[in-house]
């Protein structure tokens, strides 16, 4: 898998309909999103509840983009081989939800899946220094993770800007994960994010009929984080 900077959208899934998911996934990859974010909870690490590796297994086919697949669960070990199994293109745990994270990220890299790790807002960046060399994204909790339609908490902003140092070169994405909208986009892609997941802010106000309207969203999103970073 090639690795670039330029800014990313990666719509949730979490905000689509629920009864019509694999039309959802080809709308949004119609209509120009870059990656399809698809937020696992198991009402346990967080408090709700939504999917697991049968319904990435069954939006696989519809998927010709990349298959984000953020893992808040807890414990993560035994459900990687399944994930991995169903399609992710990349496996993000959160640091919080494992004691062994090396271990949990050599576990992803072996099942031949990207590796990527989560923050919380009240995890500091120093939690990924010794897995630099080993996971392609950290993904910056802007909210509190279990619900989409939260309000973007604005103390991560600083978190993105350390996080961007600390990376320097290495083929490390950054991606924000709550609260994004046309608004907050420029000031985290402005701190050094290049990937953005959104819920709300893409599938507000569409559908799989009026699908445009995820396409408009969508490059509001990008159009606003693009000015950021290139003025
Ligand atoms: C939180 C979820 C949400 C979701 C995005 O656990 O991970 O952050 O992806 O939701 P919006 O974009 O609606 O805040
Ligand atoms: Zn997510």
């Amino acid at each position: 898998m090639s690795f670039d900077r330029a800014i990313k959208i990666a719509p949730s899934i979490l905000s689509a309909d629920f009864a019509n998911f694999g039309a959802e996934c080809r709308a949004i990859e119609a209509q120009g999103c870059d990656w399809v974010h698809i937020d696992v909870m198991d009402g346990h690490f967080v408090p709700n509840l939504t999917f697991g590796p049968p319904l990435v297994a069954a939006i696989r086919p519809h998927v010709k983009t990349v298959m984000d697949v953020h893992l808040m669960i807890e414990p993560t070990d035994g459900f990687l081989e399944p994930f991995a199994k169903a399609g992710a293109d990349r496996l993000t745990v959160h640091a919080e939800a494992t004691s062994h994270l090396d271990r949990t990220i050599g576990a992803i890299c072996d099942l031949g899946c990207q590796a990527g790790i989560a923050l919380n807002p009240a995890t500091p960046e120093t939690e990924i220094e010794y897995l630099l060399d080993k996971i392609d994204l950290v993904c910056v909790m802007t909210v509190n993770p279990g619900f989409g339609g939260q309000s973007f908490l604005h103390s991560q902003i600083e978190k993105v800007r350390r996080l961007r140092a600390m990376i320097g070169d290495r083929p490390i994405h950054i991606e924000i994960d709550g609260g994004v909208t046309p608004d907050t986009a420029p000031l985290v892609a402005a701190a050094g994010a290049d990937v953005l997941v959104a819920g709300s802010a893409v599938f507000k106000g569409g559908s799989v009929d009026a699908a445009e309207v995820y396409g408009s969203n969508i490059k509001a999103i990008r159009d606003a984080a693009n000015t950021a970073i290139s003025t």
